[in-house]
């Protein structure tokens, strides 16, 4: 069957209440410039699910007023092609005067951990994410719904406001695709000139660097987060953004003793003109637990 296009709400609903009431509906909320990241997640879906929605949409409230939403990489004929490859049922791709119609005004605001970490340099960046991808649970109405932890912490409050507001929605987390040398994919890598896409190792180094601290015996969340940040000052074109120790079930940062257990985020301005905000992170489990 080929890949139908969905370029409004009216048409995404006239089409799911024509299937079959068992059918397993999976979505994969992406932006876009699908790379093999997106990949990952929508062959997922193919092998769990019955019908596979595939949305596109470079949402408009996640964006701050100096980032890049107007420069976002729009290439919707490869992108329909891709999706086509993996026999994905249906591309929802709206026009944003369809998706907030009238006079819109609701939002999903996630509470105070959407101030830490990426939500500090990004105000309003999850309560963007949250308020879209809430709305297109509500119009697709997935069964389940896949989400890379490449980006942690959208992944936590999205999995939080699911349990927090009742959605009957399953949702997958799927592990970080890395290019060769251990960059993670992004749709963003593309504006990375050659020197550029060098520096833009820095953070896989940092994860590196940090995983290697945690095998010394007794070593303190301090002791990790200094080793990871000394490798990003070593590129002198790249500006730390944030590195973080975090508990995994609270996404709080840890306290200051012998590391347990732990999930390491960071984020980092790779200086291209204009700079280039990258992201990464992994679960570092130190020798001792
Ligand atoms: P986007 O950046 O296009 O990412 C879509 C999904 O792909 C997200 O769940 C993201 O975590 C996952 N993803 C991206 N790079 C990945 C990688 N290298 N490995 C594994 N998964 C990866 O995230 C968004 O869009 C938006 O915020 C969205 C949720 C669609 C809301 O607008």
């Amino acid at each position: 069957m080929p890949t139908q296009i969905l370029e409004s709400k009216a048409a995404a609903k006239k089409l799911l209440c024509s299937l079959p009431s068992r059918t397993r509906v999976a979505l994969v909320p992406t932006m876009g410039s699908l790379h093999a990241g997106h990949l990952s997640l929508i062959k997922r879906a193919r092998q769990d699910a019955d019908f596979v929605v595939v949305s596109i949409f470079v949402n408009p409230l996640q964006f701050g007023k100096n980032e890049d939403f107007s420069r976002y990489p729009r290439p919707f004929e490869k992108d329909f092609a891709l999706c086509q490859n993996e026999s994905v049922d249906a591309i929802f791709h709206p026009d944003a005067r369809d998706i907030f119609s009238g006079s819109f005004g609701s939002t999903i605001e996630g509470g105070p951990l959407t101030k830490l970490y990426c939500g500090k340099s990004r105000p309003g960046h999850f309560a963007g994410v949250l308020t879209i991808v809430s709305m297109l649970f509500h119009i697709i109405k997935p069964h389940v719904a896949y989400f890379g932890e490449k980006d942690f912490q959208q992944l936590f409050l999205i999995k939080r406001m699911v349990r927090d507001l009742c959605f009957d929605i399953d949702i997958v987390p799927m592990p970080i695709v890395r290019e060769a040398d251990g960059l993670a994919m992004s749709s963003r890598n593309i504006y990375l000139d050659g020197p550029g896409r060098r520096s833009a190792l820095a953070l896989s180094q940092a994860i590196k660097a940090a995983r290697e601290a945690v095998q010394t015996p007794e070593i303190t969340r301090k002791e990790v987060i200094h080793r990871a940040t000394a490798v990003l000052e070593k590129y002198p074109e790249v500006r730390k953004d944030y590195v973080s120790l975090v508990d995994e079930r609270t996404l709080l940062p840890l306290g200051d003793e012998v590391l347990k257990t732990a999930r390491l985020l960071l984020a980092a301005y790779v200086c291209n003109e204009p700079a280039v905000r990258l992201i990464d992170n992994a679960l570092l489990t130190p020798t001792s637990s």
